[in-house]
């Protein structure tokens, strides 16, 4: 007789994101004549760039001639695209990266949750407090997290590292030796940053203990300037213990045409096995490949009117990132994150809990964030806004929060 995986099973309640949508459509039947205004789920709105356009054309062209038609893409990704990623990523900040060391994929949320496959089930995990619940939740489906605590949501085999105020959402190193190490800088959802020291102490701590550190960079574009890296492979001692993660929804707008890859240094190994065969192994067994005109398109991010296209997007959502930090900074909120990042991250006011805040703003603003706690316990008593709306409903929405008064 079939089972299912009973580690499934413990999975707690719904994804975050399916009770804030359920909260606001309950909302919305309700009061059908309120204009919400929806600065939750970190999705994308600008348009592709024209370059891009152009590139996909080219590739749906291509495709449609005997003589240009791609079947299934090479393991890795066709090589011009790793080879932009390499020219384009890597080589202007000195990280030496191969690129037979970059694997090509259909985004960061697959290979975030996937990533664990190649290391062992009794890997203790460590992650950011509060932190993207992909890491957390992938780890429960291989039965890696222990027993479920309900009252103060954590699981009794992770390593929950707080980031508050108190450390600038910056871990400490952990007391206990963790095997695996999740850290995402910029950060989703606090929008903090890690400088080039503090992330060396991390890639040292790495290879003292042996541990191996999966790095989420998916919001590197946003870095602005000042001491803080784009990528974990500028810190001396990352190849042999980093992992990095990267997307092309945020710099690019790709959250509905699929870009990410990862990078897997051929130094990095555990117990004298290669992570890269391993996950070489894993790719060529279980995935056949993004798109040929998608990876073309990936390719035209780093094409010269790419490049120009882009920044202007991504300057267009950290005006946003800034009006929301300088807004609500006026109106009395503590704010943090926004600089280096799409994210704003704010104490709710009146020490209110975080779904409270939730409430109290969709129902007297009409605003729709997304409460702290639903990223791990200690994202209660904040709230996570983001830049990604258009500027005028941007505008609006910290008009509607100034006005409600703190
Ligand atoms: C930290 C982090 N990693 C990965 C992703 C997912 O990226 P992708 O769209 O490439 O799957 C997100 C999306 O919100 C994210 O916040």
């Amino acid at each position: 007789m079939a089972r299912v995986n009973d580690h499934y099973l413990q999975l707690p309640g719904n994804y975050l994101f399916s009770a804030i949508g359920k909260k606001v459509s309950a909302y919305s039947a309700v009061h059908p004549d309120k204009r919400i205004i929806r600065l939750g789920i970190g999705d994308v709105t600008q348009p592709l760039a024209p370059a891009i356009i152009e590139a996909l054309h080219r590739g749906v062209e291509e495709m449609g001639r005997a003589e240009t038609f791609r079947g299934y893409a090479p393991d890795l990704g066709y090589e011009f695209l790793r080879e932009a990623i390499v020219e384009g990523d890597y080589e202007p900040f000195h990280c030496q990266i191969d690129a037979d060391e970059i694997f090509i994929s259909d985004g960061a949320k697959c290979d975030s949750g996937n990533i664990q496959e190649i290391f062992s089930a009794d890997n203790k995990i460590a992650v950011c407090d509060p932190v993207y619940p992909v890491y957390v939740d992938s780890n429960v489906m291989a039965g890696r997290a222990g027993v479920y605590d309900a009252e103060k949501g954590i699981w009794s085999n992770i390593l929950y590292m707080p980031c508050t105020e108190y450390n600038d959402f910056v871990p400490e190193l952990p007391r206990k030796t963790p095997d695996l190490i999740y850290l995402c800088f910029p950060n989703n959802p606090t929008g903090a940053a890690i400088t080039r020291e503090q992330l060396q102490e991390w890639v040292d701590f790495a290879n003292r203990t042996g541990a191996v550190i999966l790095y989420d960079a998916a919001y590197e574009a946003y870095i602005s300037e000042g001491d803080v890296p784009h990528s974990i492979y500028e810190c001396p001692g990352a190849r042999t213990c980093a992992i990095e993660l990267r997307s092309f929804s945020k710099n690019a707008g790709f959250t509905g045409l699929r870009l990410g890859f990862t990078v897997v240094p051929k130094e990095l190994k555990c117990n004298g096995t290669a992570l890269h065969s391993l996950w070489a192994r894993r790719h060529g067994t279980k995935y056949n490949g993004a798109p040929y005109i998608v990876q073309r398109a990936g390719e035209a991010v780093y094409s010269q009117a790419g490049r120009a296209q882009l920044k202007e997007q991504i300057d267009f959502y950290k005006k946003n990132a800034a009006y929301i930090l300088q807004g609500l900074g006026e109106a009395g909120y503590t704010v943090f994150g926004g600089v280096h990042s799409p994210y704003v991250w704010l104490k709710t006011p009146r020490g209110m809990s975080s779904w409270d805040f939730f409430d109290c703003l969709l129902e007297n603003a009409n605003v729709v964030g997304t409460p702290g706690s639903g990223f791990g316990p200690s994202g209660e008593g904040y709230f996570r806004l983001t830049a990604f709306g258009s500027y005028e409903n941007t505008v609006e929405a910290v008009d509607r929060m100034k006005k409600l008064g703190i």
